[in-house]
């Protein structure tokens, strides 16, 4: 599998031989600069992971590359981390946790959504994720962790399994769209759990083309992160 990259910036990831585009067909893709049959020249590379990513097939909303970035630098997770995610929804963060933990374990409660996400993990040949159908609220059997991410209504549903999942100094990250959802998962959280922070990230793309400023369009508005950390 290669991806392919017109010159307006256009992905496609396609098997090596016989490949057909929009800007034509190759019968041999070669790494590097290529020719269609109509004389169209499109770039070659190996997928990196986050190629790969954008290849998924989609559920529900993701969390966003630039909130995962935080919740990666905040953690500190790396390859002998333990975490648990729920939902997983598409399985996007659970991914990107995966391709950086040594093991993860992701609850989707929906049928529909852990047949998405099992998928997506085969695609991302991903060996170190395991997918329960199961629903978070109920309970987790994991121990030890070092992170559990939620991506959930309500969260603090989750806050009396946490302390004896997670190892001492370990976090709990919650990616909520609203602030009253933020307001009531901080109310909720015990004493032997620290506040963190609560952040907001907002992405502004450029264009550099021609007449350089910043897109007009943008996405306002993903979700806050709140990290709780357990220290008691
Ligand atoms: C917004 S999506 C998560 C997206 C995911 N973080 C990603 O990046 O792809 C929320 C998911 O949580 C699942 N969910 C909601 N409540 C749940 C529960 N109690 N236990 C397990 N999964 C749950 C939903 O079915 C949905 O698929």
């Amino acid at each position: 599998m290669k991806i392919l990259i017109t010159k307006d910036g256009r992905k496609y990831l396609k098997e090596d031989i016989n490949v057909s585009l929009n800007e034509g067909n190759i019968k041999k893709v070669k790494l590097g600069k290529n020719k269609t049959h109509s004389g169209k020249i499109v770039y070659a590379i190996n997928p990196s992971f986050t190629d790969l990513t954008r290849f998924m097939k989609r559920g529900p909303a993701i969390v966003r590359n630039k909130d995962i970035g935080l919740i990666i630098t905040e953690t500190g997770i790396n390859k002998n981390s333990l975490a648990v995610d729920a939902g997983a929804g598409t399985g996007y963060l659970a991914a990107y946790l995966a391709n950086i933990c040594k093991k993860v374990v992701t609850y989707e409660n929906r049928k529909e959504f852990f047949k998405i996400a099992s998928n997506n993990f085969k695609f991302l040949k991903l060996k170190n994720i395991k997918i329960k159908q199961k629903d978070i609220y109920k309970g987790i059997s994991e121990k030890n962790l070092d992170l559990i991410t939620l991506d959930l209504m309500e969260p603090w549903k989750v806050l009396k399994y946490a302390p004896k999942s997670l190892k001492l100094g370990g976090f709990l990250v919650c990616y909520l769209p609203t602030i009253n959802q933020v307001d009531k998962l901080i109310k909720n959280i015990k004493e032997q759990f620290m506040l963190v922070k609560t952040s907001e990230l907002i992405e502004r793309k450029w264009e550099t083309n021609n007449m350089i400023r910043p897109e007009s369009r943008m996405i306002g508005h993903t979700g806050f992160l709140v990290f709780v950390r357990k220290v008691g």
